[in-house]
């Protein structure tokens, strides 16, 4: 039988507004980790300025992921990452597809991939997030738009490179909304998104592959999610920025 090791991260997004709160932040999560914690992966996707402050305030104890890369190369793009810089200071997961970089920076499909390519090129990880919008879900699509974003996202990763690749399912209707989507909703859309990645690659890329919930999770929603089949883990926003709720969602039951 297939074993996924869940996995529990967290995306500040554009907080916290200092390096004394980032670090206290990240060693305080840090701190919420014990010997009886469950076995999971645990990553903080932190901006970009915070991520050196970051690694070495938890000190090995989780990861500190970037939250997006710019996919050309070196040369004349002011103010861009690349993922070779991130490669060199330790990086080893970036998000890539993240609904607030679709919508706000007007990133499509293709460019989230050149991202996904980039990403695993250099050797890092990527966690490739998709999900519909309200009208969408209305509309019963949930199902299909997951399709194409995965289609578009995925295109080109070769199934020996998918060791490193993530999927975050994040309904745009749960985010930052207080709203999570009830455990059967989001079970029934991982299986979904599961048959999808059988149908771009095969089952056993499909069972494989980590496939993780996110959408307002919080200390009261996360052990209900983890219980379901095809949920695999959790990417946090909000409760990601205090350590009491980041902590308790990293151990969750
Ligand atoms: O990437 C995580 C995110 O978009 C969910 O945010 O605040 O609803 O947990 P939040």
């Amino acid at each position: 039988l297939y074993e996924r090791k869940p996995f529990i991260s967290g995306n500040w997004k554009l907080n916290p507004q200092s390096k004394d709160e980032a670090v206290a932040l990240a060693s305080g999560i840090a701190g919420s980790i014990t010997e009886s914690s469950p076995d999971a992966e645990v990553a903080l996707f932190v901006p970009y300025v915070f991520i050196e402050s970051a690694q070495s305030a938890v000190g090995g104890k989780l990861s500190i992921g970037a939250e997006g890369v710019c996919p050309q190369g070196n040369g004349a793009y002011t103010g861009a990452i690349s993922a070779p810089m991130l490669n060199s200071i330790g990086v080893n997961w970036v998000l890539a597809g993240h609904s607030e970089r679709r919508e706000i920076f007007g990133e499509t499909d293709e460019y989230i991939n050149e991202q996904c390519l980039k990403i695993i090129d250099e050797g890092m990880s990527v966690m490739l997030c998709i999900g519909e919008s309200l009208a969408e879900f209305e509309q019963d699509l949930a199902g299909s738009v997951c399709a194409v974003q995965l289609k578009k996202g995925l295109k080109g990763i070769k199934k020996e490179d998918l060791g490193r690749v993530a999927i975050a399912y994040e309904p745009v209707w749960a985010i930052g909304t207080g709203k999570v989507a009830t455990p059967e909703i989001a079970q029934s859309v991982h299986e979904t998104c599961r048959s999808i990645i059988a149908k771009i690659y095969d089952d056993e890329a499909a069972q494989d592959m980590r496939i993780l919930y996110g959408g307002s999770v919080s200390p009261e929603s996360v052990d209900d999610l983890m219980k379901q089949p095809d949920i695999d883990g959790a990417l946090v926003g909000g409760a990601s920025l205090d350590s009491d709720k980041f902590g308790r969602i990293i151990n969750f039951q």
